[in-house]
C-alpha cells in the first residue's frame, strides 16, 4: 500500500486584532483573568466582508504557490469547518471554484476543533487507497460570526483563521503513521450552536434568545479535553510501540493553555516538545493545528524526518489524534 505525506502548508490569518483589553470594554472581564485561565493575549478577527471560504482560498493559494502546482492538479478538497459560508452549498465547492481546481471533487467535514485532524486522516486514507494523488485539506473557521460578544465565558476564547496542507503519495515509512479518532455524542450538549439547523430553524424567537451563538459548559469541556487528549495520545503511541521520547513535537489544538500543559505533563513531554501559540491567536477551531505547525516550521522546531503527534478535542465530543513523520 502506498504511503501518504504532507508536502506543503499554507495559512491565512486576518489582520484585525482583538486584545484582552478590547474585551474588557465589551464584557465584565480582565486581562489577568483571561491570561491565567486560558493563556490567550489576543486573537485575530476577520473583516465583516470576509467569510470562511475567503480565508480558505487564501490558505489554499499559499499551498499551491509553495508546492509550485496548478489548482487543476488537485484531486479532492476537504474543508474542515463549523462556520461554512452558508448551510449549502459546501464551502469546499466555493473554494474549488475560486481557486480553479477544475478536476477536483470535495466536501465539508464537520468535527469542530478536531476537524483538521479528521481531515488529515481522511486525506491520507484517500491517497493511501491509491485513488488520489493530491488531496488539499483546509481547516478554516470564522468563529467571530457565531460568538456572543456579550457572553464573557465564550467570547474571550475564539479567533478567526485558516490553514491548509497538501497530502500526496509517499514511499513506505514516510509520512502518515496512524490515527486514533473517536466521537462521544453523549457530550453533544456541552458545546453547541443550538439554532439554525433542522431541530431549531432560524426564527425571530431564536435570534431574540441568542440561540445562533456558541453555548458551552466550560468546565465539562475542560475535564473531557484533559482526559481524552492524554488517553488518545497515549493509546496511539502505545499502538505504535512508541514513547513520548520518540516524538519530536506534540502539536495540539490550541483551546486552553492549561489543557495543553496538563496533557503534556501526563504524557511526560518536556516544554520543548510542545508547540504553543494560543497567546497570539486564541482558539481558531479547525485552523489551530496548521497554524501551530506553521509556527513550528518557521521557528526551526520541525524538520524532515521528525515524528509529530497532532491532537485535538472538540464539540461533539470529537477526539482526533494523528502520528506523522514530517516529510519536507
Ligand atoms: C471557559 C474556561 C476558560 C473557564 O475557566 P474556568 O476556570 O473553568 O472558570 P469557571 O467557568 O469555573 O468560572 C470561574 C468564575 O469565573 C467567572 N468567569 C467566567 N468567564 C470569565 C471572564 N471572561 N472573565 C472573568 N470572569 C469570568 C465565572 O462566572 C465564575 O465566577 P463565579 O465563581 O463567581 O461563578 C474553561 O472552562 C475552559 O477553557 N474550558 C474549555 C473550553 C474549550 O476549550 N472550548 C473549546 C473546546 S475545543
Amino acid at each position: 500500500m502506498p504511503g501518504a505525506k504532507i508536502t506543503a502548508l499554507g495559512c491565512h490569518v486576518p489582520p484585525g486584532v482583538l486584545t484582552n483589553q478590547d474585551l474588557e470594554k465589551l464584557v465584565d472581564t480582565n486581562n489577568q483573568w483571561i491570561l491565567d485561565r486560558t493563556g490567550i493575549v489576543e486573537r485575530h478577527i476577520a473583516a465583516p466582508d470576509v467569510a470562511t471560504s475567503d480565508m480558505a482560498v487564501a490558505a489554499a493559494r499559499c499551498v499551491l504557490a509553495q508546492r509550485g502546482i496548478r489548482a487543476s492538479e488537485i484531486d479532492c478538497i476537504i474543508v474542515c469547518t463549523v462556520t461554512p459560508d452558508m448551510m449549502f452549498p459546501s464551502t469546499a465547492c466555493l473554494v474549488q471554484h475560486q481557486i480553479g481546481a477544475a478536476g477536483a471533487w470535495g466536501f465539508d467535514l464537520v468535527a469542530a476543533c478536531s476537524g483538521f485532524i479528521y481531515g488529515l486522516t481522511t486525506g491520507a486514507s484517500l491517497v493511501m487507497a491509491g485513488t488520489h494523488k493530491k488531496v488539499l485539506v483546509i481547516g478554516a473557521d470564522t468563529m467571530s460570526r457565531i460568538i456572543d460578544y456579550t457572553d464573557r465565558s465564550t467570547c474571550i476564547l475564539f479567533g478567526d483563521a485558516a490553514g491548509a496542507m497538501l497530502i500526496e503519495p509517499a514511499a513506505e515509512g514516510e509520512g502518515f503513521m496512524g490515527f486514533l479518532n473517536e466521537v462521544d455524542g453523549s457530550g453533544a450538549e456541552a458545546l453547541k450552536m443550538p439554532a439554525g439547523g433542522s431541530r431549531m430553524p432560524a426564527s425571530a424567537d431564536t435570534v431574540a434568545r441568542r440561540m445562533h451563538f456558541v453555548k458551552q459548559e466550560g468546565q465539562q469541556v475542560f475535564k473531557f479535553a484533559v482526559r481524552k487528549m492524554y488517553e488518545t495520545c497515549r493509546g496511539l503511541l502505545d499502538k505504535h510501540g512508541l514513547t513520548a521520547k520518540d516524538v519530536k513535537l506534540m502539536i495540539p489544538h490550541q483551546a486552553n493553555l492549561r489543557i495543553i500543559k496538563a496533557t503534556a505533563e501526563r504524557l511526560g513531554m518536556s516544554e520543548d516538545q510542545v508547540v504553543i501559540n494560543i497567546e497570539r491567536y486564541g482558539n481558531t477551531t479547525a485552523a489551530t493545528v496548521p497554524l501551530a505547525t506553521r509556527d513550528a516550521i518557521e521557528s526551526g522546531r520541525l524538520k524532515k524526518g521528525d515524528v509529530v503527534i497532532f491532537a485535538a478535542v472538540g464539540a461533539g465530543f470529537t477526539v482526533g489524534t494523528n502520528l506523522w513523520r514530517w516529510a519536507y
